[in-house]
């Protein structure tokens, strides 16, 4: 899979991209990834990419003929890259859109700065994504959370096949249950004995039921989409 982000910053996605598990999927050819300065489609000798916005008020917008420029011509270079944009006003970036944009080959961020986006550059996107309700300075952090939740559901991207299943909103739409490691007894604090039963029936059983708990607990919200048993929808109302 192909990503590339068109950002004011391009320095910025270096180092995470290149340590730890996105660093090996990298270098396992498991995804490339590459930024282009947006302000090598500027004309002007200052390299300019933002102007005051129409109607007066506060900071400045992002011009849309960089990125109208920059987007021609990637776009016409291979395959037709997915146009993502980021704005707290987008669709909430989810596993479910995760999931979705895993499947795409190629993927062109873009990453707004300053108080915001001509409007207009808007209907070059495919999508717009918000991570959240808050507000970022600017796109770069964004894409670097899409590209690390999307890389991480690649074949081959964990060591472990397995651990991109069975974890916190995954299909059962649970959160996913504690886990403890040695020692079993730490400061007072006790591992759950079920846990070193090795009893994997009473195990699996201990885990479902924890799970059932947490998300009652800490965001019953999940509560209506998951898949829930009789009993576990009313272990869950407790
Ligand atoms: N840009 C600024 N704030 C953002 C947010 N919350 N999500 C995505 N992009 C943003």
């Amino acid at each position: 899979m192909r990503f590339e982000a068109l950002s004011v910053f391009p320095e910025v996605f270096d180092a995470y991209l290149g340590a730890s598990i996105m660093g090996r999927a990298q270098r396992a050819g498991i995804f490339s990834f590459e930024a282009h300065d947006l302000r090598d489609w500027t004309h002007d000798r200052h390299r300019t990419v933002d102007d005051a916005p129409f109607g007066g008020g506060q900071g400045m917008l992002m011009k849309p003929a960089p990125i109208f420029e920059a987007l021609d011509e990637l776009s016409a270079e291979g395959l037709r890259p997915r146009v993502v944009f980021f704005s707290p006003c987008g669709e909430r970036f989810d596993q479910r859109v995760a999931e979705r944009l895993s499947t795409e080959e190629r993927i062109l961020f873009v990453c707004g700065r300053y108080e915001g986006i001509d409007e207009r550059v808007y209907t070059l996107a495919d999508d717009v994504l918000s991570i959240g309700d808050y507000v970022l300075t600017g796109g770069e952090l964004a894409a670097l959370v899409v590209i690390d939740a999307v890389v991480r559901l690649l074949p081959g991207a964990l060591g472990d096949e397995l651990s991109a299943v069975d974890e916190s909103f995954s299909s059962a739409g649970l959160l996913e249950y504690a886990q403890y490691t040695r020692p079993a007894s730490y400061r007072g604090l006790d591992v759950p004995e079920v846990l070193l039963s090795g009893d994997h029936a009473r195990i699996a059983r201990w885990r479902r039921q924890n799970a059932v708990e947490r998300t009652a607990l800490w965001r019953p919200d999940l509560l209506d989409g998951a898949e829930l048993s009789d009993e576990e929808r009313e272990l869950a109302q407790r």
